[in-house]
């Protein structure tokens, strides 16, 4: 059998096939993408089903209780992978399948997982992702059983950003960690302190992006990414503007921002930058001051506002989302009318809302607490309801607007073959293509929107400008 093998270190490595499941935030894919860079040096190639894999790996998520039951369920099914080992079409040999579990569960229960998983081969935290080549060597040299969660100690966060997907959007990771410690949340846990790359060097990554990547729309990531460069005297708004220059660059993003941290420079950056999107996500949780100083939020519902007033002045264009937790610990009807008022007063284009869910060694953990969960889906739906008809009204202003979008993908839905994109304010839009056999993939098509509801925005193709906007 054809077979290429490669040498490291002591060991040949023949191609092997590697499954991920990633679950959880855009840092989650992120790291995602780092992992299967770097297993590319091991003759691994992504495969998309799991029977056909060598190496398993889970990249895990622990914000909220349906996302772990998820993981512990899909890592339930693993079992039978150990147990019927198959023969591996390409190298003729025995499969060793080796199943590891990365990411935010692994962080802080990276050994418990190893001890009570049988079929768990490593567990990796949060902040040793580039170290996964060295891991996976350890594995395949017979090593089993090892869970490997510490914290980069270094001054300095350093890396250079990793893609394999070939598409022209890419996510630049600008800061990780977050110092915030909001009550409810257990990030600052999985992912420590906070530490930002310095901006020269996301400078030059980007540029390297746009220039050998084809890279042309970049969402710069940070789980509060408007922290960056505080303990380096730099800042946001500085690196937005600098960005803004490098030519072949079309959009750029950022993502998760806290209001605490958004500053007038940043306001004006908003105003002044032409690269940058129509779009802030700015998670505000919840409408009511008491329950924000219960969340250990730092500001009130007078300052969000005005911050959204400002922004909407800044940029007219400007579209807001944001995240909502409902029924957090002894959250009262009256607090939960504050932010179903405050629904009204924001206008979001769109909200993520989530019930509580209770994390274990957060301090909301530790708060008694009087609601049910009943209570708590009750109020969700009361503010996903008032939300939809807000956004539905929002939505019809764009009817008959043309705009520019990136296309993403196509889909058959009821026979009907529509491509979709994203405005740059992050809306989706579906169209219908001039021929089936035209393919937008990553193309620039300007739309004209036909209809639009809270949930669905459907255009017209107006024209196509190819792989680059014209
Ligand atoms: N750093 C961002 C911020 O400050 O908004 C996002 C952090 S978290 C990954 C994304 C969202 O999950 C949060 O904005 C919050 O709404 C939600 N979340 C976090 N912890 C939660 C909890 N214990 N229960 C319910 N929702 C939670
Ligand atoms: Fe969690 Fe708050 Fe940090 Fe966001 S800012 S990651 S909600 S602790
Ligand atoms: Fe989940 Fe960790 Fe992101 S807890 S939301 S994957 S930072």
């Amino acid at each position: 059998m054809d077979m290429e093998l490669k040498k490291v270190g002591d060991l040949e490595f023949p191609p092997r096939k590697v499954w991920m499941k990633t679950y959880g935030c855009q840092m989650n894919y992120h790291d995602s993408e780092r992992i299967l860079s770097h297993l590319s040096n091991l003759n691994f190639t992504a495969t998309a089903e799991q029977s056909e894999a060598d190496l398993v790996i889970f990249n895990t998520c622990a914000v909220r209780d349906l996302a772990n039951q998820k993981f512990y369920s899909h890592l339930g099914e693993t079992k039978k992978l150990k147990t019927h080992p198959d023969i591996n079409p390409e190298t003729g040999m025995k499969k060793d399948v080796i199943v590891a579990a990365g990411g935010c569960i692994a962080q802080t229960e990276g050994k418990d997982l190893i001890t009570k998983y049988k079929q768990l081969d490593f567990a990796f935290g949060t902040d040793v992702i580039d170290n996964i080549g060295e891991m996976v060597y350890r594995a395949y040299a017979g090593e089993k059983k090892f869970s490997v969660t510490s914290w980069d100690r270094s001054e300095n966060y350093s890396i250079e950003t990793k893609i394999t997907q070939g598409s022209p959007q890419a996510y630049v990771n600008i800061i990780k960690g977050c110092d915030k410690f909001c009550s409810y949340c257990i990030v600052p846990f999985t992912r420590g302190r906070e530490k930002s790359r310095r901006l020269t060097e996301i400078v030059t990554d980007v540029k390297r992006l746009v220039e050998y990547s084809g890279v042309q729309e970049i969402m710069l990531l940070g789980q509060n990414v408007n922290s960056f460069g505080k303990d380096n005297n730099e800042s946001l708004a500085q690196l937005i503007l600098e960005l803004d220059q490098i030519n072949g660059l079309e959009r750029l993003r950022y993502t998760t921002s806290h209001p605490y941290d958004v500053t007038d420079e940043l306001i004006a950056a908003h105003a002044q930058a032409k690269k940058l999107v129509n779009h802030l996500h700015l998670p505000v949780q919840s409408g009511s001051n008491t329950v924000l100083q219960r969340m250990l939020r730092e500001y009130t519902v007078e300052h969000y506002l005005t911050l959204l007033e400002k922004m909407r002045k800044a940029n007219p264009e400007m579209i807001i989302t944001t995240d909502i937790i409902a029924g957090f610990p002894n959250e009262t009807e009256e607090e939960h009318l504050e932010t179903m008022k405050l629904l009204d007063l924001a206008q979001y284009d769109f909200i993520y809302g989530y019930t509580f869910s209770q994390r274990k060694g957060t301090k909301a953990a530790r708060m008694s607490d009087v609601l049910t969960d009943d209570i708590r889906l009750r109020r969700l739906r009361e503010i996903q309801d008032k939300q939809l008809f807000i956004q539905g009204k929002i939505r019809q202003e764009m009817i008959g607007k043309n705009y520019r979008i990136l296309v993403e993908d196509k889909g058959i839905n009821k026979g009907i073959t529509k491509w979709t994109g994203r405005t740059s304010c992050n809306r989706i839009v579906h169209f219908e293509p001039l021929t089936l056999e035209q393919d937008y993939k990553w193309h620039w098509v300007d739309v004209e929107i036909t209809s639009a509801t809270a949930l669905s925005t459907q255009g017209r193709f107006v024209r196509d400008h190819g792989k680059r906007p014209l």
